[in-house]
């Protein structure tokens, strides 16, 4: 038996570099290897402020970009968290069963408490143990995230075995899984690419549109004119190029950087060519997706099925272990 896999992103609008080589590339690689559940976390996109129609849109535009990043149906479950209602039913037991102070030692918490100090809701202080939830509903035991993602997922290793150790053993281990991309920095050259921040390259992005962003991007600041030799290892463009190029191309940077042989612009040029070709395709595919809503929303509707017939059983054995099994309600 395969061992199984679960992971999600919020459908808070388009999908970056960030989130493509932090998280779908893994996923993708994962498929043939792991049991996969795929998830478009719109619970946890409740969390921060935001307008219905665009949720239900952003929910539809994400499952596209699943699909054109190449996950298939046929192998992974695709699915919608809000449409498993199991989610926030273990999210409750689990809530009963987690110090309020871990919650609010979590540093994605602490973050949001400050950057949007205006909503602090009890969903954001709560976001861990729905995580938890989406995980161990499935009994996964793998998790592919970004770094940022991981102290969640020491988190949700303490609330298991606190479930575990309570009402005997239930859900297995779970660790996360980060791949070459954990941590891809805007193109600000300092923070985390991120969508709240102007500085990502976004998936459906043509060559020129990367193009323009690119050539405004942050490089080794040491380096000013073009005869001045570079440094590839502090350069952000470099660190990109380590995720888009071929041996051939960083071998051709390394050393036309030191040695000034190779300006910015042509360092920078061979790298929107890069990126470019590797999402041609997913840009495509994604458009195409886009226009066949009844072709994926059959697929949601698919995956949403079989995600509930596995979560229905994993909740049976939780409800008789926590002693909720009285049957006083008949249909
Ligand atoms: P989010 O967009 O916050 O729902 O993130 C979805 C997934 O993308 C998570 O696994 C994140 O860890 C990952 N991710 C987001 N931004 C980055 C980044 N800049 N570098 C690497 N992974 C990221
Ligand atoms: N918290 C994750 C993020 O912001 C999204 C997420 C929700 C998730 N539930 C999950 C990721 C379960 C992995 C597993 O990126």
């Amino acid at each position: 038996m395969k061992k199984r896999i679960f992971s999600g992103i919020k459908p808070t609008g388009d999908l970056h570099l960030g989130n493509y080589l932090g998280a779908i590339k893994n996923w993708i690689a994962l498929q043939d290897e792991y049991d996969c559940v795929y998830s478009i976390v719109d619970l946890h996109a409740m969390t921060t402020e935001y307008k219905s129609n665009e949720l239900r849109e952003n929910v539809f535009k994400i499952a596209c970009n699943y699909l054109a990043c190449g996950l298939d149906p046929q192998k992974s479950i695709l699915m919608v968290q809000s449409s498993v209602k199991y989610h926030t039913e273990l999210c409750w037991i689990l809530n009963c069963l987690t110090p309020l102070s871990w919650l609010e030692r979590v540093p994605t918490f602490k973050e949001k408490s400050q950057t949007q100090d205006e909503n602090i809701n009890m969903g954001l202080l709560d976001y861990a143990v729905l995580m938890t939830a989406d995980i161990i509903l499935y009994k996964a035991e793998a998790v592919p995230v970004g770094e940022d993602q991981l102290p969640h997922i020491e988190l949700a290793r303490e609330i298991l075995r606190r479930f575990n150790s309570r009402f005997g053993d239930t859900f297995p281990e779970i660790k996360g899984i980060v791949g070459k991309g954990a941590r891809v920095k805007g193109l600000d050259g300092t923070d985390k690419m991120g969508k709240s921040l102007d500085n990502c390259l976004y998936l459906y992005e043509d060559y020129d549109m990367l193009w323009s962003k690119i050539s405004k991007a942050v490089t080794d600041t040491a380096r000013i004119k073009k005869t001045d030799p570079g440094n590839p290892n502090v350069c952000n463009i470099y660190s990109l190029h380590l995720l888009f190029s071929s041996t051939k191309d960083l071998e051709l940077i390394i050393t036309g950087c030191k040695n000034a042989e190779i300006g910015c612009i042509q360092c920078k040029k061979l790298l929107a060519t890069n990126i470019s070709e590797e999402l041609e395709p997913i840009r495509t595919k994604y458009y195409e997706f886009l226009n066949r809503p009844d072709f994926v929303n059959e697929i949601l509707f698919e995956g949403n099925k079989k995600a509930n017939l596995f979560a229905a059983d994993v909740m049976d054995e939780v409800y008789k272990k926590i002693g909720i099994d009285h049957g006083f309600f008949k249909k």
